[in-house]
């Protein structure tokens, strides 16, 4: 049963063709246009992703081997999302669905992070703790079943992935700061600086990163260090400031959910989304091994936004009894003046 799915949320145009569970291509476009801006410009990923849709589309088809006439369902990123973006993507796939009188799944971008992790098998096992970590998304849920998911806690202010962007932006590097930072970090010390992560008294579970950012602007200030002149000398101060930040930013992020693991009693954890690709990160939680938790990741080309997560929820939408009763019009035509059943 072979399925298309787009994704096209934020600034990437992705399309992946998947066989029963099983992605067969996952072309992923990104923009280079937002570097010079320091981050992404709605209007111009949009522009972007509509002039990409189709030659994205026909290079998932060509490299999986298959042809439009293979295809028997269509999924896509409903939403959130930036506006301009999505309806590219979305408005393709329900036309695509129109044209070819087969179903479309309109799918949450959260849940295909969630789901990201476990990309190619047919059952999951639960329950597991999410971690999604992306960069414009932190949330913490306890998933209970096919989607089925509590929030135990989320970000009061910058998401993780948007505080390794602002704080990369600070120290002179381009758009996405996060691989720039994690690079940089691997040469440095980070005991060097503590730079401090709030805590939040309502909800232990809830984060805040927009403290540690400011903290390395006013570190920054207050010694007066110009990164500019740093990068030029290859100063590795540099290298020490981005492992300092990293640790403090990864703590919370391991501290947090661990705690929230033990309090529930859930021994599987999955962390996803793009600051998943993060090596500290990684090698933190993977620890947590040797004391009998089991940690999940998705592979690397499904922690940063990708169409394969997208069709893969799609399957798991599919099979689950749940998510079609609570969303009957998945399988309904894209415009009731076609008669999809016939
Ligand atoms: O999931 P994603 O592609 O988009 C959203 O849904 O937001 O995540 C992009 C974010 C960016 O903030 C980027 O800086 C961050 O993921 N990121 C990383 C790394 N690679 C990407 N953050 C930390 N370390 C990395 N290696
Ligand atoms: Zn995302």
């Amino acid at each position: 049963m072979i399925l298309l799915s787009i994704e096209s949320s934020c600034d990437e145009t992705s399309a992946s063709v998947l066989n029963d569970f099983l992605p067969l291509s996952n072309i992923i476009s990104s923009q280079l246009i937002h570097k010079e801006f320091g981050g992404i410009i709605p209007e111009l990923a949009s522009r972007d992703q509509l002039r990409k849709i189709d030659i994205v589309v026909e290079e998932a088809l060509k490299s999986s081997g298959t042809t439009i006439k293979d295809i028997k369902y269509i999924a896509a990123t409903q939403g959130p999302g930036l506006i301009g973006s999505l309806l590219v993507g979305y408005n393709f796939a329900r036309s695509f669905a129109v044209a070819k009188q087969i179903p479309f799944i309109p799918i949450n971008h959260i849940e295909s992070h969630i789901y990201s992790s476990f990309i190619g098998r047919k059952e999951i096992s639960f329950p597991f703790l999410s971690l999604v970590v992306s960069g414009g998304h932190t949330i913490l849920f306890l998933v209970k079943d096919y989607f089925e998911h509590k929030i135990l806690g989320t970000t009061l202010d910058d998401a993780a992935g948007e505080a390794f962007d602002k704080v990369a932006k600070l120290l002179g590097f381009a758009y996405p700061g996060g691989p720039v930072i994690d690079k940089m970090a691997s040469e440095g010390n980070e005991n060097y600086h503590r730079f401090p992560v709030s805590n939040i008294d309502d909800n232990p579970f809830d984060f805040s990163f927009s403290g540690v950012k400011t903290s390395v602007l006013y570190y920054l200030k207050k010694n007066s260090i110009d990164p500019q002149i740093l990068i030029k000398q290859k100063n590795k101060l540099l290298n020490d400031i981005c492992a300092s930040f990293q640790k403090a930013v990864v703590d919370s992020l391991v501290r947090k959910t661990m705690s929230a693991a033990n309090k529930f009693g859930v021994k599987q954890i999955s962390i996803s989304g793009g600051v998943s690709m993060n090596s500290k990160l990684r090698y933190e939680f993977i620890k947590f091994e040797n004391e009998g938790f089991k940690i999940y990741f998705p592979k690397y080309e499904h922690t940063t936004d990708n169409a394969a997560m997208v069709g893969y929820t799609a399957y798991l939408k599919i099979n689950s009894a749940k998510a079609f009763e609570s969303d009957k019009s998945l399988f309904s035509p894209a415009f009731p003046r076609f008669d999809y059943d016939s």
